[in-house]
């Protein structure tokens, strides 16, 4: 019966490409260190996907990963969701792609764009086809190939930015299972969309020599005003998920943020006096892969033994739009 439905985490994976570009790297490309990178974001390297290859190509291996732990087949998927602001093409569809490359049945599968909020979108649109009893199995993912829309001559962005895929696959609950999603809450912000945008390429700045020139294929961002906002919208985010359970933060095991900055995360932490013990901070690795952040370092902290089976997990992000979320779930 429609509405009757809960939906578990049947099954996570990431993959991050081999070749790494690390703050050292960049400090013979730009006036920078690696020191001042530490500092103000934490990130130490990130991940850069070889020439040839393109955001389906990362989705698949992380997909790959979420059907092996899920013991599922890609003809078992009913439905497939790719979060992701770096297309392989601004058309097709990268989920299309995705949806070939695994071998699925003909289903229902499109890109969705909420910028770094989109793996959570993405999650949310699942839980809701899951709770009416339309599909059982929903593979959602969040892909990037970011390193090709960043400028390694503006200081301020390309630091910031790497390549990285994650995918989880949502399944029907068993009745009576308590290890599901509790809630979703998604928003956007549009008055502040021009904090942080990739200006030239689309409708309004189609592309052209002169978008090229004054590089405006390159995402632009306002970091300062970026910063402010996003501690502020993930906040909410989290405020609303507890409240709505009726969850004290202490009864929650693991945040899982979106990994923008270090000190971003600290101070949304310490809005809730959540310690920094329990927050998954994978960004010195990755640095900002934006939909694929929060997968990336989820798979991480089960790999590494800290997230566990049974615990209660809460997800936030934020991202361009401005756009935000955040997901309670029992892991
Ligand atoms: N290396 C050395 N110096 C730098 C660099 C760099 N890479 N970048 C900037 N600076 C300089 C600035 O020019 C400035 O110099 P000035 O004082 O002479 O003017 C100084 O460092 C301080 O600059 P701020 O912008 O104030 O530095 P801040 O502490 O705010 O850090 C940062 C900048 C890291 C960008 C920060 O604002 C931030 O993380 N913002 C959020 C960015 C973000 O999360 N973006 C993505 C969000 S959404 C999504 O994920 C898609």
């Amino acid at each position: 019966m429609a509405g009757q439905y809960r939906s578990r985490v049947s099954g996570i994976g990431s993959y991050l490409p081999e070749k790494v570009l690390t703050n050292h790297d960049l400090e013979k490309m730009v006036e920078t260190s690696d020191q001042w990178i530490i500092e103000r974001t934490g990130i130490e390297r990130r991940h850069i996907t070889p020439e040839g290859q393109a955001t389906s190509d990362l989705a698949l291996e992380a997909s790959r990963r979420a059907l092996a732990d899920s013991k599922l087949n890609p003809e078992d998927i009913d439905m497939i969701i790719v979060g992701t602001v770096t297309s392989d093409r601004q058309m097709p569809s990268t989920a299309c792609y995705l949806q070939s490359k695994l071998g699925c049945r003909n289903i229902v599968s499109f890109d969705l764009n909420a910028a770094c909020s989109g793996f959570i979108y993405g999650l949310s649109i699942a839980d809701q086809f899951i709770r009416t009893g339309m599909y059982k199995n929903i593979l959602v993912v969040g892909a990037e190939v970011l390193h090709r829309f960043v400028n390694y001559k503006d200081r301020e962005t390309c630091i910031l930015f790497g390549d990285g895929a994650g995918a989880w696959i949502l399944s029907r609950a068993n009745e009576g299972d308590n290890q599901v999603i509790h809630s979703s809450h998604m928003h956007a912000d549009g008055n502040l969309a021009e904090l942080l945008t990739l200006p030239g390429g689309g409708s309004l700045v189609p592309p052209s020599q002169a978008v090229l020139d004054s590089n405006m294929q390159y995402v632009s961002m306002k970091g300062r005003e970026i910063f402010k906002n996003a501690v502020r919208a993930m906040a909410q985010c989290c405020q609303e998920a507890l409240e709505a359970n009726n969850t004290a933060p202490e009864q929650v095991d693991w945040i899982v943020p979106h990994q923008a900055n270090k000190r971003i995360i600290e101070a949304v932490a310490d809005q809730f006096k959540f310690p920094m013990e329990k927050v998954i901070v994978y960004l010195q690795e990755t640095g900002n892969t934006s939909s694929a952040s929060i997968p990336l370092a989820f798979d991480w902290a089960v790999q590494t033994g800290k997230i566990k089976r049974g615990q209660t997990i809460l997800l936030t992000a934020f991202g361009a739009g401005l756009t935000s979320g955040s997901i309670l779930l029992r892991y």
